[in-house]
């Protein structure tokens, strides 16, 4: 295996040098615990390596599926140009109302907009638009099926972009969890569509980026 593995101490000098959270990010995550939401938010680093992605393809019109409190839009919005937006989809209306706090009190509600509801429903209702770039971080069981939605309305050059496609190393097992074996089923059906060029990127938990030719 080539490759570094990290420890604890690579870990927080990448993160301190590279991905440090703002006071706006901070809040985000404190208020989460707080009133106690689910600590389920992407890591620092993922958050700067979805801004840097976003920026290197001056993606306008960005699209995540799976908003809980916000952190992960924060980090992307704030990579949008101006006139840029994000567009965010989230079933459960108390992460909702917890994101669009958030959102106002980053400067960011102009940007960003969230549509409450099934992601599936949702994104039904969105396909006359179409996107640079997107997140794919809510029901890990819905992760085919949003690949097949979203990859209809990419513009070409777009990057659809999927978290913890590493399943906490769980990928490789056999007798897997449901979530574990559709994110399975992501991972190979993204390898192989001839549609886009894709690869796992063992950040954090695991993010698979596809690019759409
Ligand atoms: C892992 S969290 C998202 C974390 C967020 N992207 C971040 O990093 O800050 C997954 C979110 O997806 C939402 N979710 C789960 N199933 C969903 C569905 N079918 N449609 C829309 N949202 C869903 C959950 O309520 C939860 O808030």
């Amino acid at each position: 295996m080539k490759g570094v593995p990290l420890n604890e101490e690579l870990y927080n000098y990448i993160v301190s040098t590279f991905a440090k959270e703002d006071d706006i990010l901070k809040q985000v995550v404190d208020q989460a615990a707080s009133k106690k939401f689910p600590l389920i938010q992407i890591s620092p680093e993922n958050g700067k390596f979805l801004y840097m992605l976003i920026k290197i393809i001056n993606a306008k019109r960005v699209l995540e599926i799976g908003t809980l409190t916000g952190y992960s839009s924060i980090w992307m919005a704030r990579a949008l140009p101006e006139g840029g937006k994000l567009t965010t989809l989230e079933i459960n209306p108390d992460h909702a109302e917890e994101a669009r706090k958030n959102f106002k009190n980053a400067g960011l509600d102009n940007k960003i907009e969230l549509i409450l509801g099934s992601a599936m429903e949702s994104l039904n209702k969105l396909l006359s638009e179409k996107f640079d770039f997107v997140f794919i971080d809510a029901d890990k069981t819905g992760y085919p099926a949003y690949f097949d939605k979203v990859i209809g309305v990419m513009n070409k050059g777009g990057l659809i972009t999927a978290d913890n496609t590493l399943r906490d190393g769980d990928v490789v097992k056999e007798n897997a969890d449901e979530g574990t074996k559709a994110v399975q089923v992501f991972n190979k059906k993204v390898a192989n569509d001839q549609r886009v060029e894709s690869l796992l990127v063992p950040i954090s938990d695991g993010l698979t980026v596809c690019w759409v030719k």
